[in-house]
């Protein structure tokens, strides 16, 4: 089986797995617009595919073609299920599996999974070699932040590395800095170093605004690639070479929206209410004047009729179209 990683152009571009928000419709409006070079599914929890409730969340692994390679993420703390999960998603046909280790939410750390592993490395290294298992031959990766309460690259990132990853994602920051603060891309090249030496390939997260901010840093910090998460919601023009530095225009940005709509329903109105595409929207219209009542009317909105009427009488009274 041909390791996708290692046909990557460097500084390689990913959609970051967002919970909510990369989901199989933004994933393929993304993979239409303008394809990162790997896609990420949003975590789905080792324990929930081994239980009853496994349906629904196999509706969230749902891909399409075009968003290959595309990687599925798993969380959990209990490497049996791991190893039955690893072995599920590589039936699905996905080309790599992530486990996260940096979820912050305390849902998740208060079950051992997410960014509690980094103060369990024992625990890791065993989901690590239990997804290794499950996983087929598939390249497993990890996504982790620096450390739990301060920068712990030197002790947590090495336990990591001598595991078989092929592929290390870190988010510069610490479980407690949650999303605040600003991103410590000098964590990141200490980690980027240590990896280098082990052959593990590095991903560096948080704050990348841009496919040209990414690039810098990935230079600047000596990553393999870089991931964008916040940036990339509501701009599914994100990874596109003509937008690398700037925003498009908030024309190209309802079209998209009104796309994000038809994707939508083709592909998961059977598994999420149509009221959740409303957090979408606010990200859409995020840094565009004068969108403040469209917004209000969005969150209101039930249907894509609903969203459709508000975006036409908005583009034909702004003269947008
Ligand atoms: C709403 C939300 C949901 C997230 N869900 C996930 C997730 O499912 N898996 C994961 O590894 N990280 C998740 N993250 C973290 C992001 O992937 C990323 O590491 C973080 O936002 C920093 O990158 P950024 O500065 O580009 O946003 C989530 C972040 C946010 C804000």
């Amino acid at each position: 089986m041909q390791n996708f990683w290692s046909l990557l152009t460097k500084p390689f571009s990913i959609l970051a797995p967002v919970d909510g928000y990369t989901d199989p419709a933004y994933r393929a409006l993304v993979a239409e617009i303008a394809k990162p070079d790997v896609l990420v599914t949003e975590f789905v929890s080792a324990d929930g595919l081994c239980s009853v409730g496994k349906e629904h969340l196999l509706q969230i692994l749902r891909f399409t073609e075009a968003e290959r390679p595309i990687v599925a993420q798993l969380f959990g703390a209990h490497p049996d299920n791991m190893e039955r999960a690893a072995a599920l998603v590589a039936e699905l046909g996905f080309d790599g599996i992530d486990l996260n280790m940096g979820c912050p939410e305390r849902i998740i750390v208060t079950q051992g999974a997410g960014a509690d592993l980094i103060r369990q490395p024992g625990l890791a290294v065993k989901l690590i070699k239990a997804t290794i298992r499950g996983a087929a031959g598939l390249p497993v990766s990890v996504k982790t932040r620096i450390g739990f309460g301060q920068n712990e690259v030197s002790t947590w990132i090495p336990s990591l590395l001598e595991t078989g990853i092929t592929a290390l994602t870190l988010h510069g920051r610490t479980r407690t800095a949650m999303y605040s603060g600003t991103a410590d891309w000098n964590a990141i090249a200490e980690a980027a170093k240590l990896a280098r030496e082990a052959g593990v390939l590095v991903i560096g997260n948080g704050d990348v605004s841009s496919l040209e901010d990414g690039r810098v840093r990935a230079r600047q910090y000596g990553t393999d690639g870089f991931m964008v998460a916040r940036g990339a919601l509501g701009n599914p023009y994100c990874f596109a070479e003509a937008f690398a530095s700037t925003q498009p225009d908030l024309g190209l940005k309802l079209k998209a929206m009104t796309r994000h709509l038809e994707l939508f329903a083709r592909h998961l109105a059977d598994a999420r209410s149509f009221v959740t595409m409303r957090k979408h929207f606010v990200y859409y219209l995020r840094g565009y004047d004068n969108t403040k009542d469209l917004k209000m009317a969005l969150m209101l909105a039930t249907t894509a009729a609903d969203v459709e009427r508000l975006v036409q009488d908005f583009a034909k009274h702004r003269g947008i179209w």
